[in-house]
């Protein structure tokens, strides 16, 4: 029997496009276990009140079980013409079961259903992909632990800048992750409220108890306001913009390693197995998992504006533009929990060379702030300093060398002030050693750095 539960009061059948235009059973049987929970839920909570009687919930919870082996053994007959997850599960609950599957929905809507399916796989998946940034930083941390002193040339505007720590370079990373946590920490708790009582939008006249259905589904507490309940999405737009934010920063870090991987850099390897080859350019090796992540950052960028748009101008309370929440979501859960898996794997496949790091911040005057602020300490106001800085490495840069590479008395031209000691402040070391503060790229601050992970880090 697929007759529609709501069609008694229709005089014709949707057509065939209605019905599959409609219809969302397709992607939204992934919520199953969530709406078998939340109604396991609901039915205690009617049997507790009185509402159904012990033996419908027995029923229920009996046929409800047979339901999940149906699923798990692939025997379950989803059908379009029962349009979502929901109403194809009370229909085989009815099948089952009876009147006491008729009597499940009472005091309930696929209104409140829905959002507390949603609101439960969502949950899963921020405690799933907190963990993957977890392991994910631990991955970070080893690798920035062994290049505490390894040299980098670091940039701004994509130009040598100033010397760094390649494990200072990492730990920024670390950092950004543990943003994304806290930030999906807070996010779920937003997530974790229960809808369900709100019913259609009004709440409903049975006599229930939404703190017991609260505290059996694990809510942290239950929606204040039913229309409110059924019918904002922010939740879900709060995770994408979370997981958007993920991305954005794992774009970044992409972007790096396919320019670091590049011979023009040549200041890492990725692990073969994260790269593919060209099937005509036999010499090729292209970093293909860092490119995806940059190309995969576009498509969870678009489903956040996806979602802020099916949301702007709705009225209350609920409409079925929402049942289009469900594919961008399913989609930036997917994305997100593979590439935070591959990174992690790649991370403890990075070859680092320390060598050509080194080499390439030699090449960029990067320890010209240093010889600036050498000649402060002397005395000289840091704007002059940095002119008479910027006529040396233009006298270097014509001599074809470093600043360090020069004598004492072609850099004393430039300034009478400085002294042989100058020649410890122009190495790379001196440099990074010198920013020794909280945050800065000194070795002792980035072990500092690791330390305070480390302790934030539940070490697993
Ligand atoms: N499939 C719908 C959705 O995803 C379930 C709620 C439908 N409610 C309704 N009144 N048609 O939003």
């Amino acid at each position: 029997d697929t007759k529609k539960t709501w069609s008694g009061r229709f005089n014709e059948p949707v057509s065939a496009l209605v019905e599959r235009y409609t219809a969302s059973v397709s992607f939204d049987q992934r919520l199953t276990e969530y709406d078998i929970q939340g109604s396991l839920a609901h039915a205690q909570m009617l049997a507790e009140q009185g509402i159904i009687s012990a033996a419908d919930l027995t029923a229920i919870q009996q046929g409800m079980q047979q339901i999940r082996d149906e699923i798990r053994n692939h025997q379950f007959v989803w059908l379009q013409e029962l349009e979502d997850v929901h109403l194809n599960i009370e229909k085989r609950l009815t099948a089952l079961v009876g009147d006491a599957g008729k009597r499940l929905h009472t005091g309930r809507s696929r209104n409140d259903q829905v959002a507390t399916d949603i609101r439960l796989f969502l949950r899963t998946a921020i405690d799933e992909i907190i963990s993957l940034i977890k392991a994910m930083q631990h991955a970070l941390l080893s690798l920035a632990e062994q290049h505490i002193h390894t040299i980098m040339p670091g940039f701004t505007h994509l130009q040598v800048a100033q010397p760094v720590s390649f494990g200072h370079h990492l730990m920024a990373y670390f950092e950004m992750l543990k943003r994304d946590v806290e930030r999906l920490t807070d996010c779920r708790k937003r997530v974790n409220q229960l809808p369900l009582g709100a019913a259609a939008l009004a709440g409903t006249s049975y006599p229930i108890n939404r703190e017991r259905v609260a505290q059996l589904l694990d809510f942290e507490a239950v929606c204040q306001n039913s229309l409110d309940a059924v019918s904002d999405r922010d939740f879900a737009i709060e995770f994408s913009a979370c997981a958007a934010l993920i991305m954005t920063h794992l774009s970044r870090m992409s972007e790096e390693f396919i320019l670091w991987m590049n011979p023009a850099f040549g200041f890492i390897q990725l692990a073969d197995r994260f790269c593919t080859g060209s099937s005509i350019m036999p010499q090729k090796k292209n970093p293909d998992v860092p490119e995806l992540v940059r190309g995969k950052t576009g498509r969870v960028n678009g489903h956040l504006v996806a979602l802020l748009t099916l949301m702007k101008a709705q009225p209350l309370a609920y409409n079925k533009d929402n049942q289009e929440d469900k594919e961008p979501l399913f989609d930036t859960v997917d994305t997100l929990t593979d590439t935070l898996r591959i990174y992690a794997d790649m991370l403890g496949g990075v070859r680092v060379n320390q060598e050509t790091m080194r080499a390439s911040a030699l090449r960029g005057y990067a320890t010209a702030t240093d010889l600036a602020d050498y000649l402060v300490k002397k005395g000289i106001p840091f704007r002059d300093a940095h002119e008479i800085v910027a006529k040396a490495v233009q006298f270097a840069e014509q001599k074809g060398c470093d600043l360090s590479k020069l004598e004492l008395n072609e850099l004393q031209q430039f300034s009478i002030q400085i002294e042989s000691d100058i020649f410890a402040v122009l190495t790379l070391e001196g440099s990074m050693n010198s920013r020794n503060h909280t945050g800065g790229t000194a070795p002792e601050q980035v072990q500092a750095a690791i330390q305070k992970a480390k302790a934030w880090l539940p070490w697993k």
